[in-house]
């Protein structure tokens, strides 16, 4: 009987994707870096595969660039009936999965919109893909069993599956996905200029939230930086233009112009979903101050608990060089001024 899954490619993704089926799934597991495979068998993401053990769908997790040739290589071997990869750009990857003569009915690309800023299998969570958009992708060519079978896979791994056109669905991460991580570069450029002085020991939560994916891997990006430069060069001009008149305001002292730019920033910020779909200004901020002591984060969110408070999220604030940090928990609306009191009432340092 043939296995359930074949993970091509145990890096971040496909690690993640066994870790995802743990117990659900029989997953074959291969790279072409052994100490991948080891390591993802080691973390309990699957078995490694022997090379001819044949699978009832075959994932590739590799970068985009080695998908279509290591397509047709293993649908020569026969070892898969239905077949997708997780590429960050779609359209060329399906254009060259055309041009090397793959099978293309049995082929279908997705895209998990989730992710990080570390690759490699160590850096894989079984939990990565939970109530994430998962963009199922399907050619003219595909045929249903490759659809169902990817729409299956991103269900069981928590994903939430979304089908669209590989050129929409790039058009649409140049903008969600690729123009984010050349604007963090961009900023922590700037910063790696200024690096002498000591304002970025200054860094608070702003710096690190705009900056934190430009720790990705840079081969990765400018791999699928390239692949979508059509959809995300114009996307950086229009970004480059709020930047150029935004200089121009500060030089001029023009306050309209820069009230303006942070107004819009206000409702464009306001189109940008959280958690499950939920926006900022569903959420309220509960600040609490907490001492630099072990146990102290679970503190707050046990006391949040007792009063029945529901915590949508939570952020941590450390403030350098004090011995203590802000605990934000995020909570619906409605409830913030019953947690605040509840909180208050266990004794914990509420913030105004
Ligand atoms: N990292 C992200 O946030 C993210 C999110 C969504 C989709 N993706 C896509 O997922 C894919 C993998 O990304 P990742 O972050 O897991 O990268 P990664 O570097 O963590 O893993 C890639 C793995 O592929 C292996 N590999 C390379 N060439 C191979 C070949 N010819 N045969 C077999 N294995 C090979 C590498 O050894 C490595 O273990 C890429 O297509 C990427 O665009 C990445």
């Amino acid at each position: 009987m043939a296995a359930g899954l074949l993970v091509v490619g145990t890096g971040l993704l496909g690690t993640s994707v066994g870790l995802a089926l743990r117990g659900d799934t029989d997953v074959l597991l291969h790279d072409r870096d052994p100490v991948a495979v080891a390591t993802a068998a080691a973390r309990g993401a699957g078995r490694s595969w022997d090379g001819v053990e044949p699978a009832d769908h075959v994932l590739l997790a590799t970068p985009p660039a080695v998908v279509a040739e290591e397509l047709v290589r293993l649908q020569r071997l026969g070892v898969g009936r239905t077949w997708s990869h997780v590429s960050s750009v779609q359209a060329p990857v399906q254009a060259a999965a055309q041009a090397a003569g793959a099978e293309l009915a049995a082929l279908c690309g997705t895209h998990p919109m989730a992710g990080k800023e570390s690759s490699g299998a160590q850096a894989a969570s079984a939990d990565l893909f939970r109530g994430r958009p998962w963009a199922l992708c399907p050619s003219a060519h595909t045929g249903p069993d490759a659809l169902a079978a990817v729409r299956s896979l991103a269900e069981r791994c928590g994903g939430v599956p979304l089908e669209l056109p590989a050129q929409e669905h790039d058009e649409a991460v140049a903008l969600a996905s690729h123009l984010p991580q050349v604007t963090a570069s961009a900023l922590a450029a700037v910063l790696l200029a200024r690096s002498a002085g000591q304002q970025v020991r200054l860094a608070g939560p702003g710096l690190q939230d705009t900056s934190r994916i430009a720790a990705s891997a840079p081969q990765l990006w400018v791999e699928v930086l390239s692949a979508n430069a059509a959809a995300v060069g114009p996307l950086v001009r229009e970004l480059a233009g709020e930047l150029d008149r935004a200089a121009t305001a500060l030089e001029q002292l023009d306050r309209g112009a820069v009230e303006d730019l942070l107004v819009r920033g206000n409702a464009g910020r306001a189109l940008v979903a959280v958690k499950r779909g939920g926006h900022d200004r569903d959420f309220a901020v509960v600040g609490v101050s907490v001492p630099d002591r072990p146990g102290q984060i679970a503190g707050v969110l046990l006391a949040a608990a007792d009063a029945g408070v529901n915590v949508e999220d939570v952020r941590v604030d450390h403030l350098p060089g004090r011995p203590s940090g802000v605990v934000e928990l995020l909570v619906a609306a409605d409830t913030r001024e019953d947690a605040r009191a509840a909180l208050a009432a266990a004794g914990w340092a509420v913030l105004p």
